[in-house]
C-alpha cells in the first residue's frame, strides 16, 4: 500500500479496507508511515469521519501493535469503568474498592492529568509510599489477593495509539469522535477486562462539552467494545459543575475516603453508587447492595488493603497546602453557577495540573469548594479556599473563576438537572 494513495481515499471520502488500516497502523507504529502522513490522515478523518467497521479496524490494529493482558485465570469476572474526564472526577478512588469488595476484580489502569482534568495517578500519588507502576506480574497478585487495582498503563499496552495520540495532540487532531473512541478502548480492551463501564461526561468542564456528541461518542465506544466481545455500557453524566467539594490531589483523595466511610458530598456518593451498580449488572450481580459496603466499611476495608499493596500508608497525614486563600460571598442569598472549567483552570493555574506531560504536579494544590449550586449562604462566609504551596500562585487562580459563579437572592430557584443524564 501507499499513504498517499490512503490519506486521498479519506480526504476523497471514501472508505478504507482491513488490510489497508492494518497496515498503515503498523507501518506508522514501525516509522514506515511518517508523522506528516499521519497526521494528514488525521485531519482528513476528522474532517470527514469513519464508517463503523472502519473505527473497528482502528482500534483492533491499535491493540494488534502491542501486548493483551488476559485475566481469565483468575476465576471471577472483571469489570472496569472509564471516564472521559472532567473537574473533580476523583470516582474511581472509592469506586474500585466498592465494586472489588462485591468479590469481582477490578483492573483500573488509570491516567495522568493533562490541563484542566485531573489525573487518577496523580492524586494518588499524594498518598505517602504509594507507587503506580506495578509489573504485570504485581498486579495480577493484587486483583486475586485484593480483588482491585488501580495503576498505569505499561507501555507495551496499544504503542501505536500511544504515539497517535501524541501527535493529534501537536496537529489539532484530538477532538475526533472515530479517533477518541478508537484510542480509549483501544487500551481498555488491550487491558483484558471482561466488561466496561464508560462515564461519558458533558457539560463545560467535559471534554465533550456538547451533549449529542458526547452521546455520539458514547455510542461509538460502546458498539465497539461490545464487538471485540467486551459487555460495554455508558453512563451520560453532567461535567457542568465540579463534581463533589474538592479540586486537586489530595484534598481528593480526603474526599473519596470520606465517601468511602459512608460520607462525602451527595453527588460524589450519588455517582459512585450509580456506576458501581452497572459495573455489577455487567459482572452478574444485578441486585448488590452497594449503599450498604460503603456504610458497613467493606468498600473502606478493601481501600485500604488496596493503599497498602502498593506501598501506601492509608493512615498517614496527607500533603496540606502552605498557602491558602479564602474568597467569601459578598452577599446573601444563592449560589447558583459555579462553572466546572474555570475552577478546573484555576486548581491547574495553582499547581495541582499540568501543562505537559512530564510537568509534575503539587499535590496539596487545588481548590476546596466551601457551598454547591442551591446552597443558600450568607454574606462574609467562605464560597471556596484556593490551596497552594506558593501565594504568587493566587492571582491568576482568581483570575481564572472571575466570572465563573454567581449569587442570586434569596428564594431564587435553580432548575434541577440530573447528575446521571441517560
Ligand atoms: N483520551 C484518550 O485516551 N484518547 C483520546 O483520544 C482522548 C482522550
Amino acid at each position: 500500500f501507499d499513504a498517499v494513495d490512503l490519506i486521498r481515499t479519506k480526504r476523497d471520502h471514501g472508505t478504507l479496507t482491513t488490510p489497508e488500516i492494518d497496515w498503515l497502523v503498523d507501518a506508522y507504529t514501525r516509522g514506515y508511515v511518517t508523522d506528516e502522513q499521519m497526521a494528514a490522515l488525521a485531519m482528513a478523518i476528522l474532517l470527514n469521519g469513519m464508517t463503523r467497521s472502519e473505527i473497528r479496524d482502528l482500534t483492533l490494529a491499535m491493540i494488534a501493535s502491542g501486548e493483551r493482558m488476559d485475566f481469565s485465570t483468575l476465576g471471577k469476572p472483571t469489570v472496569d469503568k472509564h471516564s472521559t474526564g472532567g473537574v473533580g472526577d476523583k470516582i474511581t478512588l472509592p469506586l474500585m474498592p466498592l465494586v472489588a469488595s462485591f468479590g469481582v476484580a477490578v483492573p483500573q489502569l488509570s491516567g495522568r492529568g493533562l490541563g484542566h482534568t485531573g489525573g487518577t495517578l496523580d492524586k494518588l500519588e499524594s498518598i505517602p509510599g504509594w507507587r503506580a507502576s506495578l509489573t504485570n506480574e504485581e498486579m495480577f497478585a493484587q486483583l486475586r489477593d485484593v480483588g482491585g487495582v488501580i495503576c498505569a498503563a505499561g507501555s507495551g499496552l496499544a504503542p501505536a495509539d500511544k504515539k497517535l495520540y501524541a501527535l493529534r495532540d501537536t496537529t489539532g487532531t484530538v477532538e475526533a469522535i472515530p479517533l477518541i473512541a478508537s484510542s480509549i478502548m483501544s487500551k481498555k480492551i488491550a487491558e483484558g477486562t471482561g466488561s466496561l463501564v464508560l462515564d461519558v461526561k458533558f457539560g463545560s468542564g467535559a471534554f465533550m462539552q456538547d451533549y449529542d456528541r458526547a452521546l455520539e461518542l458514547a455510542r461509538t465506544m460502546v458498539d465497539l467494545g461490545n464487538d471485540a466481545g467486551v459487555a460495554t455500557t455508558a453512563l451520560l453524566t453532567d461535567m457542568n459543575v465540579p463534581l463533589g467539594l474538592a479540586i486537586g490531589n489530595a484534598n481528593e483523595v480526603r474526599e473519596s475516603v470520606e465517601v468511602l466511610a459512608g460520607g462525602g458530598p451527595a453527588d460524589v456518593r450519588e455517582l459512585t453508587l450509580a456506576l458501581a451498580r452497572e459495573m455489577l449488572r455487567l459482572a452478574g450481580q444485578p441486585d448488590a447492595d452497594v449503599e450498604a459496603a460503603l456504610d458497613d466499611g467493606r468498600a473502606m476495608d478493601t481501600w485500604r488493603r488496596a493503599i497498602a499493596a502498593q506501598g501506601g500508608d492509608p493512615d498517614a497525614p496527607l500533603p496540606v497546602a502552605q498557602e491558602t486563600h479564602v474568597v467569601t460571598a459578598p452577599s446573601s442569598g444563592v449560589l447558583v453557577r459555579q462553572d466546572a472549567l474555570p475552577f478546573g483552570i484555576a486548581a491547574w493555574r495553582l499547581g495541582a495540573g499540568r501543562a505537559r506531560m512530564s510537568d509534575p504536579v503539587v499535590h496539596a494544590a487545588g481548590v476546596d469548594l466551601h457551598a454547591k449550586p442551591g446552597d443558600e449562604v450568607v454574606a462574609g462566609q467562605p464560597l471556596f479556599t484556593l490551596l497552594a504551596d506558593d501565594a504568587a500562585r493566587f492571582p491568576r487562580a482568581l483570575e481564572a473563576v472571575e466570572g465563573a459563579w454567581e449569587i442570586a437572592p434569596a428564594g431564587t430557584e435553580i432548575p434541577a438537572r440530573p447528575l446521571v443524564a441517560a
